[in-house]
């Protein structure tokens, strides 16, 4: 098991460390940028179904519903094609409403949840064409699903999902932009850009890596709170999510995520010396509107750490504690923003002796209801 550890303490921090690499795998021999073009045949393939398609519905548990929530913001902002995403084991029990116009996209890191197979049948029995997104090569998943694409992050051992994360991402991201290109609402000049960009973001995930050490200093300081408070907007509040759910399953302090702006609707109630909140703040996609949220946290006493872009000033003057991130358009920051909220959860799991990759009560993979 030493060996499989690669020389890191922990599955998770090898698999934290490992997304540069992963990401560039899953978009590898798909990302044709000096020729402008994506290939992916489970799209080629089926390129008509998606044009005339009425919706998107998505279907996930976990880790992976987190990353269909950013993908609603992807193909709804990007491909202009109307998305809902919904729990599996809601979908399932709830009567809904599917038709042969409809297409489910469902996203299983390893491919055996029950709940997301069980979903998958009824939408086929319903007429829906179903397009699958796993990591897990030949799972039960890949195999019921009428087509589907891959992500390449190799195997995932950590209970708490992350090079799945951003893989799924990274994947559902490439389909939205052969859809955007597919679908005319894309310039030639705009399309060119998220190509070249993604082409970027290993490396500048390989960036927001280099915060280990600060990340470590943060966590030693809020390692003792029992409760969290994690807000994004936009493209960051499934972040925000994902942020909470990390330091959840793996140091059992209650977090929760929220979009920033329902903060006064309930959670700033919770708000005071003792509250960490930790705040998305990159540069693209409501700044303003998030630094007026911070300012509002700030006056009520909670501790700010907030994620921003890299050389951001106004932040910085309010936050106690900021993390930088290296700017990229709007919709692909969840991949960068996710990192340090990754290793924070990480750190501050490992200084509470907790068993980072085996949480308890919790599984790799729920194959039962
Ligand atoms: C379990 C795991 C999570 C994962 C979720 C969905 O709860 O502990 O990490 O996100 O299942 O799993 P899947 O394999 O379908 O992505």
């Amino acid at each position: 098991e030493e060996i499989e550890k690669g020389g890191y303490d922990h599955f998770m921090l090898k698999e934290i460390y490992e997304q540069p690499r992963a990401i560039k795998d899953t978009y590898r021999g798909r990302l044709l940028a000096d020729q402008g073009l994506i290939r992916m045949a489970g799209i080629d393939q089926n390129m008509e179904k998606f044009l005339n398609a009425n919706r998107i519905i998505i279907v996930a548990c976990g880790t992976s519903w987190h990353a269909g929530l950013v993908a609603e913001y992807i193909f709804e902002d990007l491909a202009r094609i109307p998305v809902e995403v919904e729990y599996a084991s809601e979908f399932r029990y709830r009567n809904p409403v599917i038709t042969d116009k409809d297409i489910l996209i469902a996203i299983s890191q390893s491919g055996e949840t029950a709940d997301t197979l069980a979903a998958i049948k009824l939408a086929k029995e319903k007429g829906a064409f179903v397009f699958g997104v796993c990591n897990v090569v030949g799972s039960s998943i890949a195999r019921e699903t009428d087509a589907g694409a891959y992500t390449h992050a190799g195997p995932e051992i950590g209970v708490a999902s992350t090079k799945a994360f951003t893989t799924q991402i990274t994947v559902l991201t490439l389909i939205a932009l052969k859809l955007a290109k597919a679908k005319g609402v894309f310039s030639e000049s705009r399309y060119h850009e998220y190509l070249t960009e993604l082409e970027t973001i290993p490396s500048k995930v390989e960036k927001a890596l280099q915060s280990n050490t600060l990340i470590e200093i943060i966590a030693d300081v809020y390692k003792d709170s029992t409760n969290c408070l994690y807000l994004g907007r936009g493209y960051n509040f499934p972040v925000a999510l994902e942020g909470a759910l990390k330091l959840k399953e793996i140091s059992y302090i209650h977090a929760e995520g929220y979009p920033a702006a329902e903060m006064k609707h309930g959670p700033i109630a919770l708000i005071d010396e003792h509250m960490p909140v930790f705040v998305i703040a990159t540069k693209k996609g409501h700044y303003e509107k998030v630094v007026s949220n911070i300012q509002e946290i700030k006056s009520r006493k909670g501790k700010i750490i907030a994620i921003v872009t890299e050389g951001d000033e106004q932040v910085r003057d309010l936050a106690d504690h900021v993390i930088e991130v290296p700017e990229t358009l709007e919709s692909l920051t969840p991949l960068l923003t996710t990192i340090p909220l990754q290793l924070l959860s990480y750190h501050i799991a490992v200084m509470r002796g907790c068993n980072v990759d085996q949480p308890r009560n919790l599984a790799k993979s729920v194959t039962v209801e």
